[in-house]
């Protein structure tokens, strides 16, 4: 049991249930916004949810920003600034994943004073309740025909939502791979959280639970991605991983994963299903009770808690596989060529150097190869 703890939290009203979007209007006035620019995807205006945002607005609307990319690249916060400042916005309407929230929480940082956002997530990610965002910044040089990426992570309380609007009738149109990839990046977020050296009481019952809830919705939401029960079981896990992951320091796993993307562009949510399998292998000795007490609350019974721990990352295997995700490196287009500078900035990632178990560079590079 921990003896101590400090964590600080900041205010967010949520407003969770299938159908709530219908009452974006009123929230808005509620806080006494008027003047809303819409930061979302392509996909959003395509699957009609941006249509509902759009006219649950109606007048408050003053513009939309829908390029969004992954990543949350240099260039669309510099586009949605700009047109925050044209339109003179008073409020953020974030619509999507972690890309269109990030952006919106860049674009608020960029703001002289940052304006509030209302986040509507449509993915399993959990950045509508972190303060944390991150910057995509190319870098100079060429890596065979990759470009070189970094990603750059800001962490202020003044960009975290002010309200989230969960709306699981919001999340039926979500693909399948995505719905599996966003799915176990907040499996994920619950499994680094509940080991995370920096945690408190309600980030790991919130971890625990949120990971209970997201093992037994997943598989269904990605069997049938209209199974409303499903979805919203799914996304009231991912409330609860985000929860987990808002104040307490990732790991290893988290580390590693950011700089694929960062660097190689790999998806997230395939980096994670590919490294937390390992992770919890390799963080299984040294965090064996938080481990264990994880896999108790999935239902996983197992003769002491190191056994429960590897007993863990032999199902999330199993899990992921079930799924369809892949689980090598090599499956998601990094080539072995690639492992050395991986390791190298894993080795300088903050969160590498906050997982609970201290890791080398040379262990680095060894745990990369038998991903790989
Ligand atoms: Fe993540």
């Amino acid at each position: 049991m921990l003896t101590e703890f400090h964590y600080n939290t900041f205010p967010q009203e949520i407003i969770f249930g299938a159908g709530k979007l219908e009452r974006l209007g009123e929230i808005v006035a509620q806080y006494h916004w008027s003047r809303a620019l819409v930061v979302t995807t392509r996909s959003q205006r395509a699957n009609g949810n941006l249509a509902r945002v759009e006219n649950a607005l109606g007048a408050k609307l003053v513009a939309n920003y829908d390029a969004t990319q992954p990543h949350v690249p240099q260039k669309n916060v510099d586009d949605a600034t700009r047109l925050a400042r044209e339109h003179n916005a008073d409020v953020l309407v974030a619509l999507g994943g972690g890309s269109a929230i990030g952006v919106a929480k860049a674009t608020s940082y960029r703001l002289q004073s940052p304006i509030p956002i209302l986040a509507i997530p449509t993915t399993y990610a959990g950045s509508e309740v972190t303060p944390v965002f991150g910057v995509t910044r190319e870098r100079d040089g060429m890596s065979g025909t990759k470009r070189l990426l970094r990603k750059e992570t800001v962490n202020d309380p003044r960009v975290a939502p002010r309200v989230v609007l969960y709306d699981p009738q919001c999340t039926l149109d979500l693909p399948r791979e995505l719905t599996a990839a966003t799915g176990i990046n907040a499996f994920a977020h619950c499994v680094e959280a509940a080991y995370s050296i920096t945690r408190n009481p309600l980030s790991s019952a919130a971890a625990w639970y949120g990971a209970r809830r997201i093992y037994h919705a997943l598989p269904r939401c990605v069997e049938n991605g209209t199974d409303v029960a499903a979805r919203t079981e799914m996304l009231q896990g991912a409330y609860l991983a985000g929860v987990s992951l808002s104040n307490v320091a990732m790991g290893l796993h988290h580390g590693v994963c950011h700089v694929l993307g960062g660097t190689l562009n790999v998806p997230h949510g395939l980096a994670n299903a590919i490294v937390l399998p390992h992770a919890i292998r390799f963080n299984a000795d040294v965090c064996a009770e938080q481990l264990a007490q994880l896999a108790r609350v999935l239902g996983i019974e197992a003769e002491g808690d190191e056994i429960a721990a590897q007993e863990l990352a032999k199902r999330v295997a199993q899990w992921t596989h079930q799924m369809q995700l892949p689980s090598r490196l090599r499956e998601v287009g990094v080539r072995e060529t690639d492992l050395d500078l991986v390791a190298q900035l894993a080795g300088q990632s903050k969160m590498v150097q906050n997982n609970p178990k201290k890791i080398s560079d040379g262990e680095l590079r060894k745990f990369l190869a038998e991903i790989w």
